[in-house]
C-alpha cells in the first residue's frame, strides 16, 4: 500500500494514513487501501485499532479537493457512497476503534474520526465541517453523525458555518473524549487500546454492537438487543474464568490474578 501502514503489536494493531504532503486528504486511493487495511486486521490476535495521520500536522485534511472539483453528479454521489461505505465499515467494525487525532480533522477527517468507537485529540488538532464554503454538503457521513454526537443545535451551527474549533472547545461539545499534549498522544492511544485489548474480547465486541444497534432503535427494542448479546457472553471461557477469578479474589486476596482472556 502506497499511503496506508498497518501494524500490529501486542494485540494492538495501528492503522496509519500516510499522505503527509496532502495532509493525508483522503483519495480514491486512500479510501480504498484504508478498506484493505480494516481486512487485513486479524480479527484472532488484534482486540483493538487506533487509527492516526502520519506527521505533527494533519489527522486528515478532508477528503481530496482536487479529485473532486471535476466530478459530474452521479461522480459525486459515487465518491460520497465510495466515503460512507468505509466509514459505516470501520463503525462496525468488530473491535473497538481509537482515533488519534494528530493535527487537522476538517471535513473527511472529521468524518473518519466520527466513525470510530473513541476520540482522542493532540492539542493542536482542528475539528471542522467546511465543505459549505467549498459549494458541497460533508459527504462521508458528517450531516449524520455530527448530530448524533455534539447535538443537533451545535451540529447545525459548525456544518453552516464552516467554522473551525480548536481541540479545547472540541472537548468541551463533547466532540472528543481526550486532549493531550502532542508528543503524549500516541502513548495514551496505545495505553487505551491496550487497556481495551486485556479486557474480555467477547464482551468487548458485544457491548460495541449492543451500543451501535441499540442507538438505531427504541429503547424496548435496544433492551432486547441487549439482552440476547449479555446471554450471548455466558459459557465462554472468559466468562467462566473472570467471574471465578472474582470469586477466588474474594475467598484469598493473595490470588489476585489479571485473567489472560482467550476470546473464546
Ligand atoms: N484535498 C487535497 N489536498 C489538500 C487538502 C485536501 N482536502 N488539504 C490540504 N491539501 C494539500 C494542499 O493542497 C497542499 O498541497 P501542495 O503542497 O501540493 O500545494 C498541502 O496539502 C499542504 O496544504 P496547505 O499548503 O494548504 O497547508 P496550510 O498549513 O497552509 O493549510 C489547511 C492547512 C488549513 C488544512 C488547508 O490545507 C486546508 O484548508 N485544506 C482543506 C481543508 C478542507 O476544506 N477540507 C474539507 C474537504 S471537503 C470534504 O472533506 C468533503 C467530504 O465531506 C467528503
Amino acid at each position: 500500500m502506497e499511503y496506508v501502514i498497518y501494524e500490529a503489536k501486542d494485540m494492538v494493531g495501528v492503522i496509519t494514513i500516510n499522505r503527509e504532503k496532502a495532509l493525508n486528504a483522503l483519495n480514491s486511493q486512500v479510501l480504498d487501501e484504508l478498506n484493505e487495511a480494516f481486512d487485513a486486521v486479524d480479527l484472532n490476535t488484534v482486540r483493538c485499532v487506533v487509527l492516526t495521520g502520519a506527521g505533527d500536522k494533519s489527522f486528515v485534511a478532508g477528503a481530496d479537493i482536487g479529485e473532486m472539483s471535476t466530478l459530474t453528479k452521479a461522480e459525486g454521489e459515487a465518491f460520497g457512497k465510495k466515503g460512507n461505505d468505509l466509514f459505516l465499515k470501520i463503525e462496525k467494525f468488530p473491535i473497538p476503534v481509537i482515533a488519534a487525532i494528530n493535527g487537522f480533522a476538517l471535513g473527511g477527517g472529521c468524518e473518519i474520526s466520527m466513525s470510530c468507537d473513541i476520540r482522542l485529540a493532540s492539542d493542536n488538532a482542528v475539528f471542522g465541517q467546511p465543505e459549505v464554503g467549498l459549494g458541497i454538503t460533508p459527504g462521508f457521513g458528517g450531516t449524520q453523525r455530527l448530530a448524533r454526537i455534539v447535538g443537533i443545535g451545535m451540529a447545525k451551527q459548525m456544518i453552516y458555518t464552516a467554522r473551525n474549533i480548536k481541540a479545547d472547545e472540541a472537548l468541551r461539545i463533547g466532540l472528543v473524549n481526550a486532549v493531550y499534549p502532542q508528543a503524549e498522544l500516541m502513548e495514551q492511544a496505545l495505553k487505551m487500546a491496550q487497556t481495551i485489548a486485556g479486557n474480555a474480547p467477547i464482551a468487548v465486541r458485544n457491548c460495541k454492537k449492543a451500543i451501535n444497534e441499540g442507538l438505531q432503535v427504541s429503547i424496548d427494542e435496544g433492551a432486547v438487543i441487549e439482552e440476547k448479546l449479555f446471554g450471548d457472553c455466558f459459557e465462554s471461557y472468559d466468562q467462566k474464568e473472570g467471574m471465578a477469578n472474582f470469586l477466588r479474589k474474594k475467598d484469598d486476596p493473595a490470588k489476585v490474578k489479571h485473567v489472560a482472556f482467550k476470546n473464546a
